[in-house]
C-alpha cells in the first residue's frame, strides 16, 4: 500500500492479476481461477550468465521477499560448489532468513490485512490502510511499523543492506558479524518479543468474531508441504521436506529438496503464467498442496522455543488434524513471528554467532545445484544447471505463490459462492475476494518474476464464457 518498491531494470514490466469467477447455468458459482497475466522471462534471462552473480541477479527477482531468493540462490550455489559452509555462515543466513519472516508477515498482517479486520471489509479503500488505522487503532499501526523495523535493522545490521543485499555468496557470507551490531540486535528483542505476545493475545480473542471468514475463506481439505529437522520441529533455513494431509498424518517424509521434482510436479495452464504444482503421486489437481505459514505449522511437530510452542499447542485446537482454513494462515504468521523473534535471540547468543570463518572457497565440483530456503510465503526452490565453465544452462525457479495457486483458486470459489448474488459483483464480494487472496498473501512479483504494482480485476463470467460484470482496484 504504502510500500514503494524499487523497479529494477531487469524488473521493469507492469504486474497485472485477475480473478475469474465462473458462473453455472442455474448461476451458481462453478469455478473460480487466479490468474497472474504477466510476462514471465526471468528463468530465461539467467541463461548464459555464471552461477556466481545468480544470488546477486535473483535477489531483483522480487523487491518483497529478495533475502529468500538470496538465501536460495546461495544455497543452489553452494550445492554446485560442493563445499561445507561454515557453521557461523549458516548461522548468520538462518538468522537473516527469520528477520525477513518476521518483517515480511508484519507487513502482511498489519500493513495489509488488519485494517480489514479492525475497520471492516467494507470500510471504503481509501480509508482501509494503515494509515487509515492509525487514526483509530494507533496502537496497532505503531506495532506494525515497529516490528517491520525491527526486521529490517537485523537484516541491515547482519547483510549491510536492506534490499538486495549481495551478502550471501558462493559457500557462505561475505563478511562477519560485528560484536556490536550482535548486541544492538539483543537489545531490539525484547520490544519486537512484547508486540509479538500482544498481538497474538488481541487476535485470539477476536477470533470468535472472525467465524464466517474462518468457514468461507479457503476452508478445504488439501495436503500441506513445509520444511522440518529430522525430528519434525519447524526448520526455516535448511530443513527436509514433509507433506501431511487433512488429518495431520505424514504422507511423505524427510524428501532432500533437491529431490522436489521427483515429488512436485508443476502444471501450466495458457490462461497464466503462474504454474500450478501439485503433490506428484496424487496427479493433477488431485495433488493440491499449500505451503507457507498454515503448512509450516501444520507439517511440523513442534517449533522448538518455549513461547511459541505454547502458542502452536493453542492454535492446533483449531482443527481436528491440520488447521485447514485458509483464514488461518493470518493466526499462523503471528505465531511464526513469535518462533522467529524468540530463535534469533537463541542464535545470536551462540558464541560462534561471532566467528570470522564465514566463506568457504571452491571451484565448480558439480553440474547441479538445488537450493532451497522457506520464504515468508512458503518454500522457495532454486534449481541451477551448469556446463563446466560455470554459465547456466537450465534456471528452474519454483515460488511460494505458485505453490498455492490451486488452493488460492478453491479458496476465491468457496467465497465467491457465500458471496455471489446474481449476475453482478457487488462491493462485498470484491472485498472478501480481495481479503481472501490476501490470507495467502501472494508475492506476485515473485510469481510473474516480475516487480510492480499489481493491480487486481474480478470478473464475472456466464456458463458460455460471456463477461457478466468486471470490477476493480
Ligand atoms: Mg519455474
Ligand atoms: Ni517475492
Amino acid at each position: 500500500m504504502a510500500e514503494r518498491i524499487v523497479i529494477d531494470p531487469v524488473t521493469r514490466i507492469e504486474g497485472h492479476a485477475k480473478i475469474s469467477i465462473f458462473l453455472d447455468d442455474a448461476g451458481e458459482v462453478s469455478d473460480a481461477r487466479f490468474h497472474v497475466t504477466e510476462f514471465r522471462g526471468f528463468e530465461k534471462f539467467c541463461e548464459g550468465r555464471s552461477f556466481r552473480e545468480m544470488p546477486v541477479i535473483t535477489a531483483r527477482v522480487c523487491g518483497i521477499c529478495p533475502v529468500s531468493h538470496l538465501l536460495a540462490s546461495a544455497k543452489a550455489t553452494d550445492a554446485l560448489l560442493a563445499v561445507e559452509v561454515p557453521a557461523t555462515a549458516k548461522l548468520l543466513r538462518r538468522v537473516v532468513n527469520l528477520a525477513q519472516i518476521v518483517q515480511s508477515h508484519a507487513l502482511s498482517f498489519f500493513h495489509l490485512s488488519s485494517p480489514d479486520f479492525l475497520l471492516g471489509f467494507d470500510a471504503p479503500p481509501a480509508e482501509r490502510n494503515l494509515f487509515g488505522l492509525a487514526g483509530s487503532f494507533p496502537e496497532v499501526a505503531r506495532d506494525g511499523v515497529r516490528l517491520r523495523k525491527w526486521g529490517q535493522e537485523v537484516i541491515e545490521r547482519i547483510a549491510g543492506q536492506r534490499i538486495h543485499p549481495r551478502w550471501a555468496v558462493p559457500g557462505g557470507v561475505a563478511q562477519p558479524l560485528a560484536p556490536a551490531r550482535r548486541d544492538e540486535i539483543l537489545a531490539g528483542l525484547p520490544e519486537a518479543l512484547e508486540i509479538a505476545k500482544r498481538t497474538l493475545s488481541w487476535w485470539k480473542r477476536t477470533l470468535d468474531e472472525r467465524q464466517e471468514e474462518a468457514r468461507v475463506f479457503g476452508n478445504f481439505p488439501s495436503l500441506f508441504m513445509g520444511m522440518v529437522t529430522p525430528d519434525g520441529t519447524i526448520e526455516h533455513y535448511d530443513g527436509k521436506l514433509r507433506f501431511v494431509d487433512e488429518a495431520g498424518q505424514i504422507v511423505a517424509d524427510g524428501i532432500d529438496p533437491s529431490e522436489y521434482a521427483q515429488w512436485i510436479g508443476e502444471s501450466s495452464e495458457k490462461d497464466s503464467y503462474l504454474k500450478s504444482p501439485y503433490f506428484k503421486p496424487l496427479g493433477f489437481p488431485a495433488g493440491l498442496y499449500r505451503v507457507g505459514p498454515l503448512a509450516r505449522l501444520n507439517v511440523a511437530t513442534r517449533c522448538g522455543t518455549p513461547l511459541a510452542d505454547a502458542e502452536l499447542a493453542e492454535f492446533r485446537q483449531l482443527g481436528r488434524g491440520a488447521v485447514l482454513s485458509s483464514f488461518h494462515y493470518h493466526y499462523a504468521r503471528l505465531v511464526e513471528i513469535l518462533h522467529a523473534i524468540e530463535k534469533v535471540g537463541e542464535l545470536l547468543d551462540r558464541p560462534e554467532a561471532l566467528d570470522d570463518d564465514v566463506q568457504a572457497y571452491a571451484m565448480r565440483n558439480r553440474l547441479r545445484g538445488v537450493g532451497a530456503c522457506e520464504a515468508p510465503r512458503g518454500t522457495l526452490f532454486h534449481d541451477y544447471e551448469v556446463v563446466k565453465g560455470g554459465l547456466l544452462t537450465r534456471v528452474n525457479l519454483l515460488i511460494a505463490t505458485g505453490q498455492n495457486n490451486l488452493a488460492m483458486n478453491k479458496a476465491v470459489a468457496q467465497i465467491a459462492r457465500h458471496f455471489v448474488s446474481g449476475r453482478k459483483i457487488a462491493e462485498p464480494l470484491l472485498n472478501r475476494v480481495e481479503a481472501g487472496i490476501r490470507a495467502f498473501d501472494p508475492c506476485l512479483s515473485c510469481s510473474t518474476h516480475a516487480a510492480g504494482r499489481m493491480p487486481l480485476v474480478v470478473e464475472l463470467l456466464g456458463p458460455g464464457g460471456e463477461l457478466l460484470d468486471r470490477a476493480g482496484r
